[in-house]
């Protein structure tokens, strides 16, 4: 039988990774987070003490860096990291090596697992013929308190206004920037995700269903 992609973009703190863990439950696929993986790179680089203001320095870690792999931990939520992942996002090499390392993985499990994978650029740039791409859709306010949320239930400290701030400047960057900017990609469906959860995952188990 053949193995579905489901991909989701959309804006920083829109509420993805929930979404994809709840498709990959109900619909039993497995889910990527692409964020993640920028955001071990971004956790590396301050760990191995890589100069970020150097293209250089951090051209040379992605090079050897050959043992990319997803391992959640909570640090990697940090807005630290997240300042350092929205830096290094920017750059085609880093993108590649993320893409290349996304598109393997798919290859190598898609004969026993289909995928959800969510992230800026999944639906228009890195699974371009998806059998479902969505976009989810939700207004900076909202966003920002739902980040906020998260920060001080992960125990750090965090003021709504600094996270309504970073998240503008986030949007900007990745809407702005020259390589695989954040997009609606072509094909894919809008879902609101202001209402409620089950309002959001109403609109998207129908199109699931449809496929
Ligand atoms: O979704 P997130 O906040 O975990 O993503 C972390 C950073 O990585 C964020 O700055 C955007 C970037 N990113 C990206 O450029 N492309 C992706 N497909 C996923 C994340």
């Amino acid at each position: 039988m053949k193995k579905i992609i489901i991909t989701i973009d959309g804006p920083a703190a829109s509420g993805k990774g929930r979404i994809a863990e709840y498709i990959s439950k109900r619909w039993n696929l497995k889910h990527l987070d692409s964020g993640i993986l920028y955001r071990i790179i971004a956790y590396n680089i301050l760990k191995k003490d890589i100069n970020i203001d150097s293209i250089k320095d951090i051209h040379k870690f992605i090079i050897s860096d050959t043992k990319l792999s997803y391992r959640k931990f909570k640090k990697l939520r940090s807005e630290q990291i997240s300042k350092i992942a929205s830096k290094i996002a920017v750059f085609k090499f880093v993108r590649n090596h993320v893409n290349n390392f996304q598109r393997e993985f798919v290859k190598k499990n898609l004969k026993n697992n289909g995928f959800v994978i969510d992230g800026r650029d999944i639906g228009s740039v890195v699974f371009k013929n998806a059998d479902l791409k969505l976009y989810i859709d939700v207004n900076e306010k909202n966003r920002a308190k739902r980040r906020y949320k998260q920060l001080i239930d992960n125990g750090e400290k965090s003021i709504y206004h600094e996270i309504l701030k970073e998240i503008k400047l986030r949007d900007k960057k990745d809407k702005l920037r020259k390589y695989s900017p954040l997009v609606k990609p072509y094909g894919s469906h809008m879902i609101n995700n202001n209402k409620s959860f089950e309002n959001t995952i109403n609109q998207i188990n129908k199109l699931i269903k449809k496929i």
